[in-house]
């Protein structure tokens, strides 16, 4: 609900209010963003005094805004968004160079409006859906140009977006050195930012940092949204949890070079801003035209960072994703990638998706290597036709083979880039991104193709189109493997070149925009080297991302609780793959690996035609399982029980929307000597239901235990040897049981003490063997 009285806007949510008054000198003025508090009386009359600083003199060698405002100085103000030049120092919220060279602009209030529908950003995604929205447009007269803030609040899930669009109405030229997405300035800076620093294979990493005086930036240049800084980020108190204290997270729906700003003042005075990263970027906004900021989302919520999360989860769910596959389950997929890399043929593939079949898998996807002359990773990108040593009857062959096992077919494509060695850069050397003359450097020997041409975009939408057409294709895996360097874009004047890594992106979003119309039912699965691009922006494109390529279970555990911040859990594309694992060596149990899979878009990435039957038994069992549950896997509302990060347990639980059915997971990284202890934490049930909490009869490896076997076999049994493996065939030990009644309240307040962990001294059957790299899933279901 948007209310405005007198010169006072008030946006609320279900939980949360954020409040702004515009000031006398026109100015507008933040006064709250957090717990739902009353502002009008019974009236309606506004009781906002208390919110509003009394900018009674101003603060020592500071300057006063203009004469008829002797007492105001931006720098120690809280503004809904900042200019350069007129006493605020502070990082700004919009940097221009006007024509006649100077960088000072001055933006005040001219008019608002309050709407019931959603504006669409011209050339970028943005949210959708029902919501009510605020346009307030501020001019700044000397050089007449409009600036325009809108906000949408959408109730249920306690989320605002903000965006800004600049219009130019003079007849110069206009610089723009950043318009940015979001400002929010705060009265206190107590606070603790989280921002998810990671890396390739070590996608977003928690880093904490404790707000102090000075900047702190977290940005991208890749020209991609990166792993190394994901666009959101969150902000909490000291005592902030996972279940209770104040918790606002904050993301951006924009896929390029972002910063967040979260800077200090000399007053103590917090400024948050988010927004596309003013490094390198410079955009000439001629007379009569306007440049549009990408939206960003803001919410805020008491119940900790678990609130937060669900209220971003319901928030991506319900207004980001879109198209058929929005709220669709998600098949179950096969991927040829760490099975084979680049060494495929139509016969090799074909034997893979037939053990995948049996299996239970639905969807069976080719990876890199069917097309032009692609055997590495040194030639070929651009050259989407099959080669036909691997593939002799084409993909369509390919395709009709896997469609006629009943599965559907899936293929790998990385349209951003093109070889040096392909026949597309031999015909088209200016579709490239690279300064012409000078030299390059490549990453993963490529270069990245010139996106912000719009010959280059639609020769991608017809050749696209006609392959998947032709191929019969029904999920496509999008990749995008390096980062940009030498930004230039052949296709830009050279005044533009600030453009180009912009231009770049809303290029892509348009090829994807075409992709999406024409082939609505195809669903597209995100992926840039794992997760170097896993942001609000493609979200809009691909209702799924690869998480990362680290298939790793302990890495993904991390990883994938990292993503949970800010992202649902259908939107992780999470594999099984096989031990030891490809990025670590490690080896983890196949039980583990799919547990962690399991909370997340499920997919296998191993050889299964190499898999023994025992492996592929269990593997079915798996699949069958996650069918069962998987409504609750991709749609349930995620809780964070215990953080890998604080003792080196995880726990994750998911709860149906009626309350109904959960499934809680406990994971161990390293086992602690004689500490049996282990209680289960659960959350978001119904206090007054009663539930049933099992969890599934499983059988042990004897192995396991290697020659403490003997302490129990009447003969001497030598570690590994072949009589060791035959017992091993036909002795298996139950694992624990658990089985309980209890009321919810019982289960979220008390817990459930589980049966106590293998430790040394001691074993019987109440013993939970849970040795390193551990793990086990518990169900609840209500009873009547
Ligand atoms: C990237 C992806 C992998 C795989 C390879 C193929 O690294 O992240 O999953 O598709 O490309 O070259």
């Amino acid at each position: 609900m948007i209310k405005q009285v007198d010169n006072t806007y008030i946006l609320e949510t279900n939980n949360s209010s954020y409040v702004f008054r515009v000031l006398e000198s026109g100015h507008p003025e933040h006064l709250y963003y957090g717990k739902k508090m009353r502002l009008l009386d019974s009236k309606g009359q506004l009781l906002s005094d208390n919110l509003c600083e009394k900018h009674a003199f101003i603060p020592g060698n500071n300057n006063a805004y203009d004469k008829e405002h002797m007492t105001y100085t931006l720098n120690d103000m809280r503004l809904e968004f900042s200019s350069n030049g007129k006493g605020d120092n502070r990082q700004p919220f919009v940097e221009l160079i006007h024509g006649d060279g100077s960088r000072t602009s001055d933006f005040v209030f001219e008019k608002s409006e309050i709407v019931s529908e959603k504006r669409l950003l011209k050339d970028l995604p943005s949210s959708y859906g029902e919501c009510q929205g605020l346009i307030v447009t501020f001019v700044d007269k000397s050089y007449n140009l409009e600036l325009e803030l809108s906000y949408y609040v959408f109730e249920e899930c306690d989320v605002i977006t903000r965006s800004a669009r600049l219009i130019n109405n003079s007849d110069d030229k206009v610089r723009v050195l950043r318009l940015m997405s979001m400002q929010l300035d705060g009265y206190d800076s107590d606070y603790i930012l989280t921002t998810f620093n990671g890396a390739w294979a070590r996608e977003m990493e928690i880093c904490k940092h404790q707000l102090t005086r000075g900047t702190l930036i977290n940005e991208s240049f890749a020209g991609v949204s990166s792993s190394t800084a994901n666009p959101f980020i969150m902000l909490g108190k000291k005592d902030t949890n996972e279940d209770m204290g104040p918790a606002y997270g904050f993301n951006l729906v924009y896929s390029g070079n972002h910063a967040e700003y979260a800077e200090v003042n000399e007053f103590g005075k917090i400024r948050l801003l988010s927004g596309i990263n003013p490094r390198g970027f410079e955009y000439s906004l001629e007379s009569g035209c306007s440049f549009e900021a990408p939206e960003a989302v803001m919410t805020y919520s008491y119940n900790g960072y678990n609130g937060m999360s669900q209220n971003m989860h319901q928030f991506v769910k319900k207004h980001i994703l879109r198209g058929y596959w929005a709220d669709k389950e998600r098949p179950v997929l096969l991927n040829s990638w760490e099975a084979a890399y680049f060494n495929i043929s139509e016969s090799k593939l074909f034997k893979m998706a037939r053990a995948g079949k049996e299996a239970g898998i639905e969807l069976f996807v080719m990876d890199d290597g069917w097309f032009g002359e692609r055997n590495d990773d040194t030639s070929s990108l651009g050259d989407w036709y099959p080669n036909k040593k691997k593939l002799p009857s084409g993909v369509k062959g390919i395709s009709d083979k896997i469609h006629d096992l009943g599965m559907k077919f899936g293929i790998w494509l990385e349209p951003e880039m093109i070889s040096s060695n392909s026949e597309l850069y031999k015909k088209h050397p200016d579709w490239a991104m690279q300064i012409p003359g000078k030299p390059h450097s490549e990453g993963r020997n490529q270069m990245i193709i010139d996106m912000a041409n719009r010959e280059v975009q639609d020769y991608l939408i017809e050749t696209l189109s006609n392959l998947l057409r032709e191929g019969n294709v029904d999920y496509v895996k999008w990749d995008m493997n390096r980062t940009m360097t030498d930004v230039y874009s052949p296709s830009l004047p050279a005044e533009r070149q600030g453009e180009a890594a912009y231009k770049y992106v809303t290029g892509l979003y348009r090829v994807l925009d075409h992709l999406m119309k024409a082939f609505p039912e195809i669903l597209f699965e995100g992926c840039a080297s794992g997760g170097n691009r896993f942001d609000l922006g493609t979200l809009c494109f691909f209702p799924q991302i690869w998480a990362s390529d680290d298939t790793d279970a302990l890495e993904r555990v991390k990883i994938q609780t990292g993503y949970s911040y800010g992202y649902p859990l259908c939107t992780m594309g999470a594999h099984v793959s096989g031990v030891p694992n490809h990025q670590t060596l490690r080896i983890t149990p196949l039980s583990t690996r799919f547990n962690v899979a399991a909370y997340g878009s499920l997919g296998y990435e191993c050889n299964f035609s190499d898999l023994d039957s025992g492996t592929l038994d269990e593997i079915k069992e798996q699949i069958l399982l996650y069918k069962t549950y998987r409504q609750l896997f991709q749609y349930g509302s995620f809780y964070r029980t215990d953080s890998i990060y604080d003792n080196g347990e995880a726990g994750w639980m998911v709860v149906s929307e009626d309350r109904t059915k959960a499934v809680a997971m406990t994971f161990q990284s390293l086992v602690r000597p004689n500490d049996q202890r282990g209680r289960l934490k659960l959350r978001g049930l119904d206090k007054d239901a009663l539930y049933h909490l099992y969890n599934l009869p499983f059988k042990l490896d004897i192995r396991i235990f290697g020659d403490l076997v003997n302490a129990v076999s009447p003969v001497h049994i030598k570690n590994g040897s072949f009589a060791h493996n035959m017992l091993a065939k036909f002795v298996k030990m139950d694992g624990e049981k658990e089985d309980y009644k209890a009321y919810g309240d019982s289960l979220m307040e008390g817990g459930v003490m589980l049966s106590p962990k293998f430790s040394a001294t001691g074993f019987n059957d109440k013993t939970r063997v849970y040795p390193d790299f551990s793990s086990r899933m518990y169900f609840l279901e209500k009873v009547d």
